[in-house]
């Protein structure tokens, strides 16, 4: 990911972001900031870059020719297939959020525009500018700080930059929720100790207490926050009565990545936070609509994940669907780890040699190799890139893997030929089970409908299997 920073004070920008985590990830390749100084594009002899606005007003207003000629000029360098957008940042842009950023780092390049004086012409912004930005209500001298804050946010999202062991595995959790309070040593200063529940060792006290905390601490800080928790807390009450069947969208609320699009007529529509993915179900079914007379209050949907087979006409016809696929749901509801005896010990390794470790970009040739599913090989490499596949080797021998898909499923489940009667699968199913588990998740699989074998897996290890099925339905070919 590369960042170009369009700027009247690239020394401000560098000075800030060279420094610190940014700077460590520039170091070592992670990222690529570089900051424009748009006045080395001046035409004019005294190298300026303003002038007055047309049909006054106070202030100097930035001049077309210099923004747009920095600005063409790093579009030249990038290259053609790369994913790029040109923000810039003004108090009259849309809000800087979390699901902004991450829409962001899926980028390859971003240019960051910064203003000063009173702006910049219209007509340049209308020619460049894919996106305009704020990062909240409040007026800077410029845009340099807008840009940093941006820079920042996008930045710690990129693989690798954080290079804390944890954040890979654990697909970001950005809920509706504020953070809890933390403390660290001494045990008590001031009078002051920490909470007693801290120090127990009880993990799940220890995450319930943080869960509380965190709904007391956003209902008085963020009542806006507290409001939207609250209703899709109504949402997930309404979900649960069906636990299994709609154990995606519940995870999807429990993970805090749930956006409440509709809410009525006893239907639910939500859309992931981080992909563009809707998910529906009709609670109450006697209220399935007919589709003549309903509408669901969203022009487009690309990717849905159904939970009523009824309500597929409804999206063929409306959004030009098609069934991709239908699946049972697979879930497991306990909370206590599953046994690994037989399958691997503690170190991940097997007294046969098998043993288990987190994939890389590296072993992509073997993965691609022995799989033969439902993604393309563009999804598994980005799921291998974002840690979230697991193989099982004997030496340097792959012998299967296992990942998380990107709405919170377990799957992508593949034994290599040789390997099948291993118990590889049920070591890696369990490896990963256990490890959603360790993060305060419910483990849930989707299998489709005629894949005997994997439904026989879940089974033997206890998930417990929807009577219904789920269907993904998608706008032509793009999985994503
Ligand atoms: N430039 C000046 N103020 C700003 C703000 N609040 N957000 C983004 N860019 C800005």
């Amino acid at each position: 990911m590369r960042f170009h920073i369009l700027t009247l004070f690239p020394e401000m920008v560098m000075q800030g972001l060279m420094t610190s985590i940014t700077g460590r990830a520039v170091q070592q390749n992670k990222i690529g900031i570089e900051a424009v100084n748009i006045r080395d594009y001046s035409k004019d002899k005294h190298n300026r870059v303003d002038d007055y606005p047309y049909g006054g007003g106070a202030g100097m207003l930035m001049q077309v020719q210099p923004v747009y000629d920095a600005c063409s000029h790093v579009l030249e360098r990038i290259p053609e297939q790369a994913k790029r957008r040109v923000i810039y940042v003004t108090p009259q842009g849309t809000p800087f959020t979390q699901a902004r950023a991450k829409e962001f780092a899926e980028q390859d390049d971003l240019l960051l525009l910064c203003g000063h004086y009173e702006g910049i012409d219209e007509r340049v912004l209308e020619e460049v500018v894919t996106d305009y930005i704020s990062i909240g209500d409040y007026v800077l001298t410029g845009g340099e700080l807008a840009a940093m804050v941006i820079v920042d946010a996008v930045a710690r999202l990129v693989p690798g930059v954080l290079g804390n062991e944890e954040s890979a595995l654990t697909e970001s959790f950005h809920g509706d929720l504020l953070e809890h309070p933390q403390y660290s040593r001494p045990e008590v200063w001031h009078g002051k100790p920490v909470p007693k529940v801290l120090l127990s060792g009880n993990q799940r006290q220890i995450d319930t207490w943080k869960r509380e905390q965190s709904v007391i601490r956003t209902r008085e800080r963020r009542p806006d926050l507290y409001e939207r928790y609250q209703e899709l807390q109504e949402c997930r009450e309404m979900l649960i009565k069906k636990k299994l069947l709609h154990i995606d969208m519940i995870e999807l609320i429990n993970r805090g990545r749930a956006l409440l699009i509709y809410r009525g007529q006893g239907q639910i529509l939500l859309k992931d936070m981080e992909y563009e993915i809707y998910f529906h179900a009709c609670v109450d079914t006697s209220l399935l609509p007919d589709a003549g007379n309903w509408e669901l209050p969203v022009k487009e949907i690309p990717l849905v994940v159904i939970h009523q087979k009824e309500m597929i006409p409804y999206f063929t016809k409306k959004y030009g669907l098609e069934t991709e696929c239908e699946c049972y749901q697979a879930v497991c509801t306990r909370h206590e780890k599953l046994p690994v005896r037989g399958l691997y010990r503690p170190d991940l390794t097997r007294e046969d040699g098998l043993y288990l470790r987190r994939l890389a970009l590296t072993d992509l040739a073997q993965v691609f190799e022995i799989y033969e599913g439902c993604c393309d090989e563009e999804y598994l490499s980005s799921r291998i890139e974002k840690g979230m596949l697991v193989g099982a080797f004997y030496g340097d021998t792959l012998a299967g893997f296992i990942g998380q898909h990107c709405e919170g499923s377990i799957g992508m489940l593949m034994v290599a030929e040789g390997f099948r009667r291993n118990h590889v699968a049920a070591a890696l199913q369990t490896y990963m089970t256990n490890l959603m588990l360790e993060q305060g998740k419910i483990p849930f699989s989707q299998v489709v409908t005629d894949n005997k074998e994997s439904l026989g897996l879940q089974q033997k290890l206890g998930f417990y299997l929807s009577r219904d099925t789920i269907f993904w339905m998608e706008a032509e070919k793009q999985r994503i």
